[in-house]
């Protein structure tokens, strides 16, 4: 557990970077600190492992006040990781990974073999540890900067903006490989990011920081966005946040069976259906028709999105998606397990809104 007790930074020049926060992050959790450039995020990350001391106020790691440890015992305890990964560029990805380790006093042998265990956790493969950094993707490097910083088996984990600088489908990659490495080892970790979509997926809480280091509100996601405690924090979660709520609900509808057909099948039907491959994954959708048809490739009407078979976001994207109003679902394997109908999931919106669930 991290605890902010009226932490206050003021620089030299008088910047107030961090104006008293109180806060406190629990352990085992994400906790995720957003707000604009220069609100202070920073400055209240390198707080906790004393890259930066307090002017007042009190940063207790477990109970403990981090002033009164040293700092190199103290960041032994606490992983760090940045954007651009911070990586040495002479050095090895395993040679990087093991740097902890080897500080530590272990011996050479135990640091590579430990290196080479977390390049595999956090999903690259062991070939990689021959090669230096540069020869690797902005992606790949950030994920040998959280190998790196998990090295000690620290108990807790900052992170400072770590996937801002990969492009938004790697990024994508990267928070679901957090989230499942977080489900693995249970970290108290503070992540710090600009990017309200990124905190709101990450975060178990999400602390919105203004300018000028003010805490304008401490919630879980579902929260910032169904009851955002001031104007500011609702302009920063964006004027969708009806719509982004439904990420956190779920979804009450009814999955029908769906007769499908394939490739080949000659149709007689005024209804949209479902053309399946011979795994019965979804191919596309093919128009109600007058008279027979034979269902051939080039009729094929491109689905939209999958329903995940939980959330109320993704079961109406799917139908809203889907040019016959139905939203699929499959199983793991991928082949399909029904439709949710788009009449289905607006009576479920509109309970979830009556209920106010939603905001407006
Ligand atoms: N060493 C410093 N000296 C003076 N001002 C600083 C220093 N570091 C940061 N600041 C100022 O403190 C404020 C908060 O900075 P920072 O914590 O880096 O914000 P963020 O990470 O949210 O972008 C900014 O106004 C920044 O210019
Ligand atoms: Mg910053």
């Amino acid at each position: 557990m991290i605890e902010f007790r009226a932490v206050t930074k003021r620089f030299e020049d008088g910047t107030i970077a961090v104006d008293e926060l109180d806060l406190t992050v629990e352990a085992g959790t994400i906790t995720v600190f957003v707000g604009p450039s220069g609100c202070g995020k920073t400055t209240s990350l390198r707080m906790v492992n004393r890259m930066i001391d307090p002017t007042s106020g009190t940063i207790l790691v477990d109970g403990k006040d981090v002033l009164s440890v040293d700092p190199p015992t103290l960041r032994r305890g606490i992983g760090y990781v940045i954007q651009q990964a911070g990586l040495f560029p002479h050095r090895t990805v395993l040679d990087n990974v093991a740097t902890v380790p080897l500080l530590s006093g272990w011996d050479r042998r135990r640091a590579r073999t430990r290196a080479a265990e977390l390049l595999e956790t956090v999903g690259l493969p062991a070939e990689f540890g021959k090669r230096y950094p540069a020869q690797l993707s902005g992606g790949q490097q950030q994920r040998v900067g959280v190998a790196r910083a998990l090295a000690a088996d620290p108990p807790v984990l900052l992170m400072d903006e770590p996937f801002s600088a990969v492009d938004p489908i790697v990024r994508e990659g990267l928070q679901d490989e957090l989230l499942r490495l977080q489900a693995e080892i249970g970290k108290t970790i503070v992540f710090v990011t600009h990017d309200i979509d990124e905190a709101l997926k990450l975060g178990d809480k999400v602390a919105v920081m203004r300018t000028g280091g003010h805490l304008a509100q401490y919630a879980k996601p579902a929260e910032l966005l169904s009851a955002p405690a001031n104007d500011f924090v609702a302009n920063f979660v964006g004027k969708d946040r009806g719509y982004r709520t439904l990420t956190f609900l779920s979804a009450d509808v009814p999955v029908h069976e769906i007769d499908a057909v394939k490739v080949g099948d000659t149709v007689t039907s005024n209804s949209w259906k479902l053309v399946v491959d011979d795994t019965r994954r979804p191919l596309g959708w093919l128009s109600p028709v007058d008279g027979s048809v034979e269902v051939t490739a080039d009729r094929l009407i491109a689905g939209g999105s999958l329903y995940d078979g939980g959330t109320l976001r993704s079961a109406l994207d799917a139908a809203l998606s889907s040019p016959s109003a139905l939203g699929v679902t499959v199983d793991a394997e991928g082949a399909v397990v029904g439709v949710v109908h788009a009449d289905d999931v607006l009576k479920a919106l509109a309970a979830a809104r009556a209920a106010g669930e939603v905001p407006s």
